[in-house]
């Protein structure tokens, strides 16, 4: 019996369906905005449809490169289609400025330029609790061989990207990406990449224009994100 339709997944911004065969799937973005750390959640009318457009062109891009992710195509009005990956249950973030968490926890300047960039790589369960490569091996999510090949594409996905916004006058300060196995063992981009889990200022005036906006209450959401997918397009 086909699964087409029959629901995957549910997250807390994005939906996921079975496509027309096992090996794709739906991806629905909700207009739904969170975070956990400034325990704020709400429903923000137009964010999913924006969130999908910016992410669809950013894996096009990222494909342009030589960089595989699960990306398929545009199904437009919120929904991208994507190959099926076995996802880790870990996310990526490349850190090329001091913001967020870094600040919070630990003594440095916001701002900080961080040459070469950094990565932390979290785990995806309960409050995402920061690993190490010995948590990562012992908890059995990734072997070392795997976990050097995550390192090496977060810093291949993070040069690109930074350069190409830098083109657009953005400062790509800090972004998270997941990353899951194709049917040859290999490892890609999957999930988003989007503004909610990223973040970017202009390079001349540092406003922002990401998840920020919301959790600081800097204005509209949407017309920030907006403004993001314009200056990338151009
Ligand atoms: O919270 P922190 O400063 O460590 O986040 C770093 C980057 O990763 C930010 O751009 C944030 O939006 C993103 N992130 C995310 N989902 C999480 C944790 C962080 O998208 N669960």
């Amino acid at each position: 019996m086909s699964k087409k339709g029959l629901l995957f997944n549910c997250g807390k911004s994005k939906v996921m369906h079975f496509g027309e065969d096992e090996n794709t799937l739906v991806m629905s973005f909700l207009d739904s905005v969170s975070s956990y750390t400034y325990n704020k959640h709400e429903r923000i009318v137009g964010t999913g449809v924006v969130r999908c457009d910016i992410s669809s062109f950013i894996f096009e891009k990222l494909e342009e490169k030589g960089i595989k992710t699960h990306f398929i195509k545009n199904l437009n009005n919120g929904k991208m289609l994507v190959k099926k990956i076995d996802m880790f249950k870990l996310e990526v973030i490349p850190r090329n400025y001091a913001a967020g968490s870094m600040v919070r926890n630990y003594p440095v300047i916001h701002g900080t330029r961080f040459d070469p960039p950094i990565l932390k790589i979290d785990m995806k369960y309960s409050n995402d609790p920061m690993l190490n490569d010995d948590y990562i091996v012992a908890l059995g999510i990734a072997t070392k061989k795997e976990l050097e090949r995550i390192k090496e594409l977060a810093h291949e996905v993070n040069n690109f990207l930074s350069s190409f916004f830098l083109e657009k006058e953005l400062l790509l300060v800090d972004f998270k990406f997941e990353v899951g196995r194709n049917e040859k063992g290999e490892i890609i981009v999957g999930d988003e990449i989007s503004p909610d889990g990223m973040r970017v200022w202009d390079r001349n005036t540092y406003v922002s224009m990401d998840k920020d906006v919301f959790r600081f209450g800097k204005g509209d959401l949407v017309e920030a994100y907006k403004e993001l997918q314009k200056r990338l397009m151009v």
